[in-house]
C-alpha cells in the first residue's frame, strides 16, 4: 500500500513576504522547543517563504554560546531589546520568565514585530491588557503557546464536540498533575514570586487546563475555587538559606460555563506519580470523551447511539492517525505517534499561516485575555472566599 503525506495547513502568501526573519528570546526548555518549531515549520506545512534564525537573546553565556552552536541562529546577544528593535527581523519568540513577557512583547509590537508569546501571558491582568492593546495599536499578529490544544488529539476532540458528536456538554471534569515540586528541597525560582511568576500552579500548569476548557466548552460563567501552598518555603538556588514561597502549590475549582454546564477541575505540581498528566473527561447527553496527554497519541470515545446492549458497551480507544488534524503532515501511519515538539510546530503553523493570510491566529493575545481572566477568577475566588461572577 503506498502511504501518501497530506500535507495539512498550507498557508497562502498573500502579503506577498519574502521570508521570515527571527529572533528568539530565552533558551531553556521553551526556547529550543520555538527554534526547533522554526527550523521545521517550511517543510511539515510546505511554507512558501524561508525562516532565517537571526538572533539568539540570553542572560546566560553559557546558554547562548550553546545554543547559538546547535541551532546556526546568526548572532547572539545579551541585551532583549537589540533583538526587539532590529531592523532585520520580523517576528519574535518571547520564551523568557513570565514576569518578562509584557515588557518584551510592547518593545516587539513597537517595532511592527509579529509575536509568538509563552503561556501565561503576563503576571497581573494590566499587563495582559496593555499587551493585547499594544498588539491591536501596531498591528501584528500575535501567538500564545498552548500548546497542548494543537495536538492532532485535541483537534480532533475539539472536531467531534463541535459536531455535536457526544450531544450537548453537561460535564467537564480536569486535572493535571506533575510531580516536579514534591521535593520540599527544590530551589526557590521566579515561579514561587508574585512578581516573577504571578501564580503558582494556577498559572503555570492551570492556564493549560483552564484554556483547554474554555477552547472546548466556552467561557466561564462562574466559578469557587481554593488555592493552597504546602510547601511555604523553600532553599534560595546559590546561598541554600529558606525563602518564603508567594504562591500556590495546587487548586481546585468549580463553577460553570456560559453554556450552563459544569466544570470541576484540579490542578498541582505536588502530583506524587505523575509526569504529565494534563486530561479531562468530558461528558455530553450523547456520549464521553476522556483524554489524558501522558498518552497523547490516544483518546477514549463513548458513544450511546448503537450501545444500548449494557452488558458490552463502554468506552473504545480511538489511536490517532493521518485522517486526524496535521497527523499526515508528520507521518502517514496511524497509531505511531507524534509528540511535544510536534504539537509546538503545529503552533508555530497556525501562526505563519494567520501571519501570510492577514489572519487571526488562535490563541492571540485577545483570546490570552479571555483565559487570563478566568485565571485571575479562580485566584480572586480563593483569595476573597467567595463565588465569582465573570
Ligand atoms: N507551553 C508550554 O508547554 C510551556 C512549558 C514550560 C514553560 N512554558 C513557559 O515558557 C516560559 C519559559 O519557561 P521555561 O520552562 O522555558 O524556562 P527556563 O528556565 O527553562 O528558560 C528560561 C530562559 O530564559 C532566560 N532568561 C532570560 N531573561 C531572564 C530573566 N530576566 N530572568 C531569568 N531568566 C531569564 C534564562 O537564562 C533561561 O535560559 C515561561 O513563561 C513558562 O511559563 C511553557
Amino acid at each position: 500500500m503506498k502511504r501518501e503525506i497530506h500535507i495539512a495547513g498550507q498557508p497562502e502568501n498573500k502579503i506577498g513576504l519574502e521570508k521570515l526573519r527571527v529572533g528568539v528570546l530565552g533558551m531553556g526548555f521553551m526556547g529550543g522547543t520555538h527554534t526547533q518549531a522554526w527550523q521545521r515549520g517550511k517543510a511539515t506545512f510546505n511554507w512558501p517563504i524561508d525562516v532565517e534564525l537571526v538572533a539568539l537573546f540570553d542572560t546566560d553565556e553559557d546558554t547562548r554560546d550553546l545554543h547559538a552552536n546547535r541551532f546556526d541562529f546568526q548572532r547572539v546577544t545579551g541585551d532583549w531589546r537589540e533583538v526587539c528593535e532590529a531592523d532585520d527581523i520580523d517576528v519574535v519568540s518571547i520564551c523568557t520568565p513570565n514576569f518578562t513577557h509584557w515588557e518584551m512583547a510592547e518593545a516587539a509590537a513597537k517595532s511592527g514585530k509579529h509575536i509568538w508569546c509563552e503561556k501565561p501571558m503576563a503576571t497581573s491582568m494590566a499587563d495582559a491588557r496593555a499587551m493585547v492593546s499594544v498588539a491591536q495599536e501596531h498591528g501584528v499578529k500575535t501567538m500564545l503557546g498552548y500548546n497542548y490544544m494543537k495536538s492532532p488529539s485535541l483537534l480532533a476532540i475539539k472536531d467531534l464536540i463541535a459536531s455535536g458528536h457526544i450531544g450537548e456538554i453537561t460535564h467537564f471534569n480536569g486535572i493535571y498533575l506533575e510531580d516536579f515540586m514534591c521535593d520540599p528541597n527544590v530551589p526557590h525560582s521566579w515561579r514561587l514570586t508574585k512578581k516573577g511568576g504571578g501564580k503558582g500552579a494556577l498559572g503555570d500548569m492551570g492556564s493549560h487546563l483552564i484554556s483547554m476548557a474554555i477552547w472546548l466548552c466556552g467561557p466561564f460563567k462562574e466559578v469557587v475555587s481554593r488555592l493552597q501552598t504546602i510547601h511555604t518555603e523553600r532553599p534560595d538556588a546559590s546561598t541554600g538559606e529558606m525563602r518564603q514561597v508567594e504562591t500556590d502549590d495546587q487548586f481546585s475549582a468549580l463553577g460553570t460555563f456560559e453554556s450552563g454546564a459544569l466544570f470541576t477541575m484540579h490542578t498541582s505540581w505536588l502530583g506524587q506519580g505523575h509526569k504529565m498528566n494534563l486530561g479531562f473527561e468530558i461528558t455530553g447527553t450523547k456520549g464521553a470523551i476522556k483524554f489524558d496527554q501522558e498518552r497523547m497519541g490516544e483518546f477514549q470515545l463513548f458513544e450511546m447511539d448503537g450501545n444500548s446492549e449494557m452488558s458490552t458497551n463502554g468506552y473504545k480507544t480511538v489511536l490517532i492517525g493521518p485522517y486526524h488534524p496535521f497527523f499526515g503532515n508528520f507521518c502517514p501511519a496511524p497509531g505511531h505517534h507524534v509528540g511535544f515538539n510536534e504539537m509546538k510546530i503545529i503552533e508555530v503553523g497556525a501562526f505563519v499561516k494567520a501571519i501570510l493570510e492577514d489572519d487571526h491566529a488562535y490563541p492571540n493575545f485577545k483570546d490570552g485575555l479571555l483565559f487570563e481572566t478566568a485565571i485571575q477568577a479562580i485566584q480572586d475566588s480563593s483569595d476573597e472566599g467567595r463565588w465569582i461572577t465573570l
